[in-house]
């Protein structure tokens, strides 16, 4: 269907794959573009609990956005680059379910960004990550200078962005940009693990707690609560609500129904 993206479906979970190895997965225009599409797919199935994204072959999660694309273009296409990537990353970050990326090995520039977008983050030992583009002599241009700052902190993401280090799992684990490292043939076996735990909950409640977070990232304290009572409220008026209350009170495992 696409030439470098693979979408799989394993019982509630979508599975998809950056599939450009020998490029090392780099996000050229056609790629963001059929992200994008992949992404939409992933949206139309209400039966999809948790997705995970991943890269194809064995060295490389994303090794950034396509710089033999990049290479030539003049300020206005290195703009609209720039919105395309934005634009599809945004996508990613607002699905209503959990996105979980699963990160074999390089994610650098555009790759840390594209993990970025996602919810949670596990890393195989392997993993290099970091934001080289000022060694490129651009700047991170797919929300990097704005995530990476709301994840690991100002002055940490100033130094990676500075430096243009690549560092490794432990160090990503450190700091906070990854959440946990396995070993590499262990990295799907545990993303699809932790994607079938959350897919085990209510998942209105899940989809709902994912919003408030994204949007109080966002706002003031007082804002994000109020916006919190609203989602906690709307839960009450979930067939899911009832059922986990009262599978709770009669001692037996809850029966989740989406609805
Ligand atoms: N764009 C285009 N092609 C890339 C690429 C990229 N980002 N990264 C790797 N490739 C290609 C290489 O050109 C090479 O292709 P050929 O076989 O046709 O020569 C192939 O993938 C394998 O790569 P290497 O031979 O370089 O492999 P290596 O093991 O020697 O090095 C690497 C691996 C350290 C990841 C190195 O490829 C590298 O430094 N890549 C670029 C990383 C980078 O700077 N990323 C940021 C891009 S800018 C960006 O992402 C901007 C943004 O925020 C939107």
């Amino acid at each position: 269907m696409w030439e470098n993206i693979i979408l799989e479906m394993e019982e509630s979970i979508a599975i998809l794959t950056i599939n450009r190895p020998k490029a090392l997965n780099a996000l050229n225009t056609n790629t963001l573009l059929e992200l994008d599409e992949a992404l939409n797919e992933v949206m139309k199935d209400n039966t999809i609990r948790a997705l995970i994204l991943t890269g194809g072959g064995d060295r490389a999660f994303v090794a950034g956005a396509d710089i033999t694309e990049m290479k030539d273009k003049n300020a206005m296409e290195g703009r609209e680059f720039a919105l395309l990537g934005q634009r599809v990353f945004a996508k990613l970050q607002d699905m209503l379910i959990p996105t979980i990326a699963a990160i074999n090995g390089y994610a650098l520039g555009g790759g840390c960004e594209l993990a970025l977008a996602c919810d949670i983050r596990i890393a195989s030992s392997k993993t290099k990550i970091g934001q080289p583009e000022v060694t490129l002599g651009i700047t991170p241009g797919f929300a990097g200078t704005q995530r990476l700052a709301r994840t690991v902190g100002l002055a940490v993401a100033k130094e990676l962005i500075f430096t243009g280090a690549q560092i490794n799992a432990d160090e990503a684990l450190r700091i906070g940009l990854v959440n946990r490292v396995v070993e590499p043939e262990k990295l799907m076996e545990e993303a699809k693990n932790l994607a079938m735990k959350i897919a085990s909950n209510a998942p209105i409640a899940v989809s709902l707690a994912k919003q408030a977070i994204n949007k109080g990232i966002d706002v003031d304290l007082n804002t994000g609560m109020a916006y919190e009572a609203e989602v906690f409220g709307l839960c009450f008026s979930t067939k899911d609500q009832k059922e986990g209350m009262t599978a709770f009170v009669e001692k037996r495992k809850a029966e989740f129904k989406n609805e």
